[in-house]
């Protein structure tokens, strides 16, 4: 049987990844509209792979035998200044999920949680990458915004499709 307290760290992040899935919707209706499609429709890839996250974990507490219970989502922001803010965004907020990561990591080790600590290991490998991917994009993005060059850009990011078996591989 899982720690009560774990069971309740493990809620609040699945309140923040819905609220990750959450920002970068947000982050897909903004490029959307400023016709970059290509970088939408990776926003909404990573839309999709912040819901399987979440579902991760969801069915992780089940497994265990606790209660997941879901919380209100906060209202995520809408306007940004330009592509670049959205990926500077977009890799700051993972650098924040890390750190909630790891605090769950640290609170499952006081608790010597170990099935949760090496459950948690597969996140603690994810967020390597979602920094990677990010801060990759929003250097990217940054020198190519306002040049001819962004267009090819918006139309190379437009090929990223989420599938959550390949997630699942990277275990
Ligand atoms: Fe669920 Fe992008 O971390």
């Amino acid at each position: 049987m899982i720690d009560e307290r774990m069971v309740e760290a493990i809620n609040e992040q699945i309140n923040a990844e819905l609220y990750s899935a959450y920002i970068y919707y947000s982050m897909a209706a903004w490029l959307e509209d400023q016709g970059l499609d290509g970088m939408a429709r990776w926003m909404k890839a990573q839309t999709q792979e912040e819901l399987f996250h979440a579902d991760k974990f969801f069915n992780y507490v089940c497994e265990r035998g606790g209660r997941v219970e879901l919380t209100a989502i906060e209202g995520p922001p809408t306007e940004w200044d330009s592509a670049t803010a959205v990926f500077e965004h977009a890799y700051e907020h993972e650098q924040y999920v890390t750190s909630r990561i790891n605090d769950l990591v640290d609170l499952a080790i006081e608790l010597k949680d170990h099935a949760t600590t090496q459950f948690l290991q597969w996140y603690v490998k994810e967020q390597v990458e979602e920094e990677d991917n990010t801060s990759t994009i929003a250097e990217q993005v940054k020198m190519v915004e306002g040049t001819g060059q962004m267009l090819m850009l918006d139309r190379e990011m437009g090929a990223r499709v989420f599938t959550p078996s390949a997630t699942e591989e990277e275990e």
